[in-house]
Parts: structure tokens; C-alpha cells; sequence
């Protein structure tokens, strides 16, 4: 039996999609999250505003698509968990197991990410909780920045909200593709749009509008750091959900007629929008009220309760507004936890509920240190322990992020677009993208064997001090 016939045998074990849509929804589920609405803001604000944003849509453009593109084609083709999906491709194609570690980087990655991704949840769920009993009227920057204090000191009420997090997350996975992913990606995608847009209209009526858009677009190049770039390039894979796996896992529950090219570019095209709505829903807020760009991870949770303080019935849009949010962030944690709990159902035979949960306590575990990392262990960092850089002065919860997106998340997504276009045969790479013309089937080859790899590790050498 030659390859292709033994991949048109392979079907993956956990069913699959019951539509082009459905896919669509799932991936555009995963990558809209806390990552464009709570991270790219900050992100930006951190990095100077425009030239961060536009080197941003230029390794959205060119570094991401490409491979994007390269692991849906590879899920789809292994049709099992990412460890196992390139350990099946790489015997197949080059006689090689040792590829299915590049999965291995990416389920690390997915378990860091979630650990702190819960967190960050946890703290829209609360404000949710604030939203609706009221305790967000009357707000002033100080009440706000005390408010957004009184969270991040408490331990306690961040475990509560992380724990009841990860057990959402965990009861919606150990529900199956259909009746758990399915239903909750396409109940809570559009009202997350509505409410960005309202809250748009909010921002060029009421804050410093020009301000807030003048920042985010108009580039000053003289803030540009290699950290910056870097930086940049990190926040383009965490926004995809690239190099984590979960694009591969669930390019293993795509029907073999769909289009990849086709699916990827309306995915990417929203996750931009939204990411760049949301910076100018909140940067006009952040002039007008005279905050800072640069308040960090708390950005958002300190300019819009303001926001919605000024608009009548605002705790309505805030509680609105946080749940949403909340939901934006359960659709990407469940892809931050399927890649592990299929991997679990596959190589141990366990259930998918006792798969889920064991994974699950082990990321809520791992959780605490990013809770402490904003109270008792604030003071900690590594380079207290031996000299280090720039990169890893802040807390454990810089540091995670800095490690998973920065480092893990490029590195693998770089390996699987290797495999994609170097490993894979020509003709392999043709059946999957089958149904576009032959010039955009060698654009794609080419800007995933060269230009996405070269740029990847171009941007590595220069966050190092090598060029
Ligand atoms: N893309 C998600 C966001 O922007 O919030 C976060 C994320 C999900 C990162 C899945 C990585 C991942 F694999």
C-alpha cells in the first residue's frame, strides 16, 4: 500500500466536523481569545503602538499564513494527536519517528499557555461578578487601579475563579468534538463581535479617538527593538494559535473536500480584525482618561470599567462585555486542552472524561505560580538566581508567556512548516491543497520552505544580540 492510499484509509478517532463552518468557527474560536482582546493591547502599548503593530501584521502575513497552512495540512494527513500525527507523517515520509518531539514542544507549550491563560480568564469572570452587582459605577482611575489591585493581591479570589475556569473548560472537552467544542464555538462568536462594535462606537464618540488610532497605526520606528520584533512575532503565533498543535489537532477532524487556503484566510482575516478593533475600542479609552499604553497585563481591565462607567446602563455592556470575553477565552482554552486529552485517549485508553481530567488538575497546578506571581511571589524572578537578560526580569508570569510564545510556540510552529514543505513529498503537499491553482500551491511551498523560516529564525538571532 503506497502512502496516499494508506492516509485516504486514516480517519481520526475522535469523528469529525460536521461542517466547512463549524471548522471555521473552531480554529477562528481558538485564535480570537484573550490574546487579541486582553494581550495584543497591552503588547502594543508596551512596544510603542504602530511599528509594533505593523510588524506584527507582517509576521501575521508572512510567517503565519504559510504556517497555518502547513499544520492543518499536516493534522489533516496524520488525523491524530500532534505527537502522534508527526511521528505517523515523519515513518511515512522520511523513515524518521524523531519528528513527532516537535509535537511534544508544542503540548508543553499548550500546558504552560493554559496554566496562565485560565488565570487571566479568571480575572474577566470576576469582573463579570463586579459588572453585574454594580460594584464597577461611579469608577475613577484611582477606584479602578485599586479595584484591578485588590484581585492581583488576592490569591484566593484568583483560585476561585481560575478553578471554576479550568472545570468549564474541562466539562466542555470531556463532551466530545460535537456536543462540547461544536455548540459552545458557534453560540459565542458572533455576540462577541456585536459587543466589540458597539463598544467602537463608544470609543470614536467618547474617548480621544484620534489619539488612541494615531497611536496604534502611526509608526515610530525609533521604538523598535529586537525585543520589540520579537515580541511581535511571539504575539502573531499566540494570536493564531500556531506552533501550540492545536491547528494540527483539529486539521485532524477536517473532512478531506475542504479547502485548506480557503478556511485560513477567512480565519486569519478575523482574528486581524478583531485584534485591531479591540486596540481601538481601548487605546482612545486609555488617552482619554490618561492612563498609560504601558500599564501592562492589566490594560483592559482598568480602561474599560471607566469606559462603561460614562455610558448610561453601562454595567449592562461591562457585564455583557466581560462575559463575552470570558466565552472568547473558553474557546481558546478548549484548543489549548484537546491536543493533550486526545493524545491521553489515544496512547492510554483512557476516557475522555477521566482524560480530561487529569490533564486538567495538572494545568490548574501549574496555574498557582502565575496567581502567586502577581502577590507572593511578585519579587521573585530569575535573574536573582543567575544573570540574565532583559527578557526575563518580570514575574514567573512574564516569564512563562516569555518562554511559551516567544520561544516554544516559534520554534515548533517553525519545524512543522519544515516538515510541511522540506519533509513532506511534492505530491503529498498537492493533494492537500488540491483545489487551488498550481501558482498559489508554489507561493504557499515557497514562502513556507524559505521566507517563513528564514524570517522565523532572522527575528531568533537578532532577540539573541547575533545580528
Ligand atoms: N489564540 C488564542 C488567543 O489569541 O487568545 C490563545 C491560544 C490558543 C494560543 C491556542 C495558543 C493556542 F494554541
Amino acid at each position: 500500500m503506497n502512502n496516499h492510499q494508506d492516509n485516504q484509509e486514516r480517519s481520526s478517532l475522535h469523528g469529525q466536523w460536521s461542517s466547512r463552518l463549524t471548522f471555521i468557527l473552531a480554529v477562528t474560536g481558538s485564535a480570537i481569545g484573550l490574546g487579541n482582546i486582553w494581550k495584543f493591547p497591552y503588547i502594543a502599548g508596551e512596544n510603542g503602538g504602530g511599528a509594533f503593530v505593523l510588524i506584527y501584521l507582517v509576521c501575521i502575513f508572512i510567517i503565519g499564513f504559510p504556517i497555518m497552512v502547513s499544520e492543518i495540512m499536516l493534522g489533516r494527513r496524520g488525523r491524530r494527536n500532534p505527537i502522534t500525527s508527526m511521528k505517523i507523517l515523519g515513518q511515512e515520509e522520511q523513515g524518521n519517528e524523531a519528528w513527532k518531539y516537535v509535537g511534544l514542544i508544542g503540548l508543553m507549550a499548550g500546558f504552560i499557555i493554559l496554566s496562565y491563560y485560565s488565570v487571566i480568564a479568571g480575572w474577566t469572570l470576576h469582573y463579570f461578578k463586579l459588572s453585574i452587582f454594580g460594584e464597577l459605577s461611579n469608577l475613577d482611575n484611582e477606584t479602578a487601579q485599586s479595584i484591578f489591585g485588590q484581585l492581583t493581591a488576592s490569591a484566593s479570589t484568583q483560585l476561585i475563579y481560575h478553578t471554576f475556569f479550568m472545570l468549564i473548560t474541562i466539562g466542555i472537552i470531556s463532551k466530545g468534538i460535537k456536543d462540547g467544542l461544536e455548540r459552545s464555538v458557534k453560540l459565542m462568536m458572533p455576540g462577541l463581535l456585536l459587543i466589540l462594535i458597539i463598544l467602537l462606537l463608544y470609543s470614536v464618540f467618547q474617548g480621544d479617538f484620534m489619539a488612541g488610532v494615531n497611536f496604534l497605526l502611526i509608526p515610530d520606528f525609533s521604538k523598535v527593538t529586537p525585543q520589540s520584533v520579537l515580541a511581535a512575532m511571539g504575539q502573531a503565533f499566540f494570536t493564531l494559535s500556531l506552533g501550540m498543535g492545536c491547528i494540527v489537532m483539529y486539521g485532524a477532524y477536517l473532512p478531506k473536500n475542504e479547502s485548506i487556503i480557503g478556511t485560513t484566510t477567512t480565519i486569519i482575516f478575523c482574528d486581524t480584525m478583531i485584534a485591531l478593533l479591540a486596540g481601538m475600542v481601548i487605546f482612545p479609552i486609555v488617552f482619554q482618561f490618561g492612563l498609560k499604553p504601558t500599564d501592562g497585563p492589566g490594560l483592559i481591565f482598568l480602561t474599560l470599567p471607566l469606559a462603561f462607567n460614562e455610558i448610561t446602563g453601562g454595567y449592562i455592556f461591562s457585564g455583557l462585555f466581560f462575559i463575552l470575553l470570558a466565552f472568547a477565552a473558553i474557546t481558546s482554552a478548549l484548543s489549548l486542552l484537546e491536543p493533550s486529552v486526545a493524545w491521553m485517549i489515544e496512547n492510554k485508553s483512557y476516557s475522555r472524561t477521566k482524560s480530561a481530567f487529569i490533564i486538567g488538575l495538572l494545568i490548574w497546578s501549574l496555574g498557582f505560580l502565575t496567581i502567586f506571581s502577581f502577590n507572593i511571589l511578585s519579587e521573585f524572578n530569575f535573574c536573582e538566581i543567575r544573570s540574565c537578560n532583559d527578557d526575563w526580569k518580570g514575574t514567573l508570569f512574564d516569564n512563562f508567556d516569555h518562554i511559551a510564545s516567544n520561544i516554544m510556540l516559534p520554534l515548533s510552529g517553525l519545524l512543522f512548516t519544515i516538515f510541511a514543505s522540506w519533509v513532506m513529498k511534492r505530491k503529498h503537499s498537492m493533494d492537500e491543497l488540491s483545489d487551488i491553482p498550481t501558482s498559489v500551491y508554489k507561493l504557499w511551498r515557497f514562502s513556507a520552505r524559505y521566507i517563513a523560516p528564514i524570517g522565523v529564525i532572522l527575528v531568533f538571532l537578532s532577540a539573541i544580540g547575533i545580528i
